[in-house]
């Protein structure tokens, strides 16, 4: 058995479709349980290639099944700096483009760090980011990526548990990474803003996805290694709520008899 106390669940998958239809009914569930209750649904969501086919699913339901995007409310865990709104990079554009253009959901309702100003407006931008955070009640549910480096959000290795919404260096090989969505390396911005380690483990319920070959190393990392600020996503074995929904080469390099299902 997994020595922590409250081990991560894990699920592997066939492919990566199945985790994202497994992913969008654990949102859908949570959406629709808080508008049964007249409340708002707070969602954390993430960027990258590995949530699309949950956003997809989720618009496929928001037009055939009459999910609705009403009564949530969202904050996205990073933004590029320097990248305005507008840029097709940009982390709001994506967003944008990807899921709150095609559902009902309230412009008002959606927020994404600010990449744009000095490092002055950042220091008081990410304080009121936070505290929009804990104003909306905290985030139910957040959906993450995992970065080759072990970043959760931009939280590039070393990050630790009590790391808050704040503006960082990107990693080389996160900047490697990510060069295919820039055309090159060089165009890729150097820093980010991103919600902390902290600001995440605060989150009441987490769902990680990882997808492909290139994560089974990290996901090996993250899951079996004792936490450590070398790899930041291996701190979510400490919240008592994080289940990581991983595809068949995601998962490769798990001892899987060590995880609950
Ligand atoms: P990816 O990025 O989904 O594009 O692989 C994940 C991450 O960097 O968090």
């Amino acid at each position: 058995m997994n020595s922590h106390s409250s081990a991560p669940h894990l699920r592997i998958f066939p492919d990566e479709q199945q985790a994202a239809v497994f992913a969008a009914t654990v949102i859908e569930s949570r959406i629709r349980a808080r508008a049964a209750e007249g409340k708002f649904a707070v969602l954390g969501l993430a960027t990258g290639q590995t949530p699309l086919a949950v956003y997809r699913e989720l618009v496929r339901r928001h037009r055939t099944n009459g999910l609705s995007f009403q009564n949530v409310i969202t904050f996205n865990l990073d933004e590029y700096c320097g990248l305005p709104p507008e840029h097709p990079q940009s982390y709001r554009f994506f967003m944008e483009r990807e899921l709150f253009s095609q559902i009902d959901i309230a412009p008002e309702h959606t927020h994404i760090p600010d990449g744009m100003g000095t490092a002055a407006e950042h220091a008081v931008r990410c304080r009121k980011y936070e505290a929009a955070i804990r104003a909306a009640g905290g985030i139910d549910l957040q959906i993450l990526g995992i970065g080759r480096t072990g970043h959760i959000g931009f939280n590039e290795p070393p990050a630790g548990p009590e790391t808050r919404t704040r503006c960082v260096e990107l990693n080389a090989l996160t900047l490697a990474d990510n060069a295919r969505f820039f055309g090159a390396e060089e165009s890729v911005p150097r820093q980010a803003v991103t919600m902390g380690v902290g600001t995440i483990l605060e989150a009441k319920e987490i769902l990680l996805l990882a997808f492909g070959e290139k994560k089974a190393d990290v996901v090996a990392r993250a899951l079996q290694e004792t936490p450590a600020e070398e790899c930041p996503a291996s701190w979510l074995q400490q919240h008592p709520r994080c289940t990581w929904l991983v595809d068949a080469a995601a998962g490769a390099k798990l001892a899987e008899e060590n995880f609950s299902q």
